[in-house]
């Protein structure tokens, strides 16, 4: 599929020396992962995500949510990344510097090839101890759910950032510098709607930075970006790099 695109965009981004990246869920979307504001489907319809993703929630029923991320965690084990996932690992390798942040749990970007990743909201591959907080690798096997921490007895919860609770500070940090540092910014595939997060292509636009978006849908940052992009980013970031580098 042949997608045009500004001749100002693609200067922008060939001549970039510094790209920042936000993702949200729609980039995996076309990798079969359900977005956080889609409805929910199946198993899962009675639910809200926001009503799952809470500390709240695990405290009442920690069965019921931790099955919620044991069955996200087995769509993503299923699934593989995306082309636009690949077109961010092949944009990393031809700009001087790239940072990618995202808000996804669910690793395909480093599956992807992706190396500098900034993970704001934490990762469903591991668990972590709901009393002390010891972080535990690796996808706990079948057994008491949730299972219990090896020091402690206590659940284990998955190391996601849950509404309500504060960002990893180093995340955070990483994230809000790449923002203030780079030419070009990028927000695929994020309705925006979360802070601090939706901040981040506002700070990049406030500092001087070309803002690109690219979604399936209009969200409250279209107005503000330099370029909005509408469609799905698997069909989108491929093109954009092929166009910006043909040779490649
Ligand atoms: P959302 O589900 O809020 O938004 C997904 C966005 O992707 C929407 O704007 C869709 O229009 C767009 N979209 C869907 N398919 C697409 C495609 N193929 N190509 C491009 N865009 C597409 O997901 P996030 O913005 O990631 O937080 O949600 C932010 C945070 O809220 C999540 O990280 C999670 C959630 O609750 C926590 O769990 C803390």
């Amino acid at each position: 599929m042949s997608v045009e695109f500004d001749p100002r965009l693609v200067r922008a981004l060939r001549a970039a020396r510094a790209v920042g990246v936000l993702t949200g869920a729609g980039i995996s979307a076309e990798s079969g992962i359900p977005t956080f504001r889609d409805a929910q489907t199946g198993l899962w319809a009675r639910f809200r995500p926001e009503e799952l993703a809470t500390a709240e929630a695990f405290r009442r029923d920690p069965a019921l949510v931790w099955d919620w991320y044991a069955w996200r965690r087995g769509l993503v084990a299923g699934a593989a990344p995306n082309a636009g996932h690949r077109a961010l690992a092949r944009l990393e390798r031809l700009v001087p510097a790239l940072v990618l942040v995202t808000q996804n749990v669910d690793g395909l970007h480093q599956r992807a090839g992706s190396a500098n990743v900034v993970e704001l909201h934490g990762n469903l591959h591991r668990s972590r101890c709901f009393a002390e907080g010891v972080v535990i690798a690796g996808d706990p096997g079948a057994g008491e759910r949730p299972p219990r921490c090896p020091r402690c007895g206590a659940h284990l919860r998955p190391d996601v950032v849950w509404f309500g609770e504060a960002l990893p500070a180093q995340a955070l940090e990483r994230a809000e510098t790449a923002a203030r540092a780079c030419d070009v910014f990028f927000s695929i595939g994020t309705s925006g709607a979360v802070f601090p997060a939706a901040q981040l292509p506002l700070t990049a636009r406030a500092a001087g930075a070309t803002v690109v978006e690219i979604n399936r849908d209009p969200t409250p940052l279209t107005g503000a970006a330099s370029f909005s992009l509408l469609g799905p980013s698997g069909t989108i970031l491929p093109a954009l790099v092929d166009a910006a580098w043909p040779a490649t």
